[in-house]
């Protein structure tokens, strides 16, 4: 494993209570980072908490990311214990019933885009200030290949994922002046609790796409997601950073 510099450094994982996000949080707490895990299972939350207060630094916030009010309450919470936010990975999502459009219920379909994509503006809404204020700040949102190719029977997920790139380089365009950088990640799938939410022939379906021929593993997205909240990437923004396996194309 690669050493990456994070020391001093204070990061709010969205999501942060397992799977991707747990292993992000995991990494940061070996690289020195003060974490805050953002999570709506509070009992999960504690847990992970309690488990990774071994590693370092470990605040816990239980939080909706979809509710404006929720997310305030989270991020003055944060910094009363951090001190302050100098990294966001915004990383809490649902993938909703695999379906087609025609029969994709309307209340699934306002519940998978209100987390996983205005979750994430949220997120980015209530901590870009305090990053602009130290002219200091890395954010990786978490995207999905379905947000590049659109998965069938996934449309409101592949839709909101799209949504979340888009925003990206939006809001990396409109940082790029100061140091801070905003990229996304477009992860492949990987074997988390998330499955449980997916019907099994569309777990196939996912797999059987990836030209590597296996799932991928949680230390491997958080390993580039690492560097992508390093002091070190001081250049590139507003970008989307493959995770497929060699299924994407561009
Ligand atoms: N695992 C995959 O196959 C895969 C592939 C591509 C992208 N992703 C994306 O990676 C991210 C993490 O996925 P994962 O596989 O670790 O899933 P997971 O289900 O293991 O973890 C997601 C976490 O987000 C939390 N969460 C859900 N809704 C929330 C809300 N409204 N507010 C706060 N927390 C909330 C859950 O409690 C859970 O702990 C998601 O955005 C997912 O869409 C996953």
């Amino acid at each position: 494993m690669n050493n990456i510099d994070l020391t001093g450094k204070r990061a709010v994982v969205t999501g942060g209570g397992q799977g991707i996000g747990r292993a992000i949080a995991e990494r940061f707490l070996i690289s020195g980072c003060a974490v805050s895990l953002w999570d709506c299972d509070q009992p999960l939350l504690t847990a992970t908490a309690e488990s990774l207060s071994r590693s370092g630094t470990v605040h816990a916030a239980t939080v909706d990311v979809s509710n404006v009010e929720s997310v305030r309450a989270a991020t003055d919470a944060t910094v009363r214990r951090l001190g302050g936010v100098d990294i966001l990975v915004a990383n809490a999502g649902i993938t909703g019933p695999n379906m087609k459009l025609w029969e994709y219920p309307v209340d699934s379909w306002q519940q998978v885009v209100n987390v996983c994509l205005t979750g994430v503006f949220l997120c980015c809404r209530a901590l870009v200030p305090l990053m602009i204020a130290q002219d200091y700040g890395r954010i990786v949102n978490v995207a999905s290949i379905a947000g590049k190719e659109g998965n069938p029977n996934a449309s409101a997920y592949s839709a909101a994922k799209a949504g979340v790139i888009a925003l990206t380089k939006s809001l990396g365009k409109e940082l790029a002046g100061k140091n801070i950088a905003v990229n996304c990640v477009t992860p492949a799938a990987a074997k988390t609790r998330i499955f449980d939410q997916m019907s099994q022939e569309h777990i196939d379906y996912m797999l059987a796409k990836i030209p590597r021929g296996r799932f991928l593993q949680v230390q491997e997205a958080a390993s580039m997601v690492a560097w992508l909240v390093s002091a070190e990437n001081s250049f590139t923004t507003g970008a989307v950073f493959d995770l497929s396996g060699g299924r994407a194309t561009y």
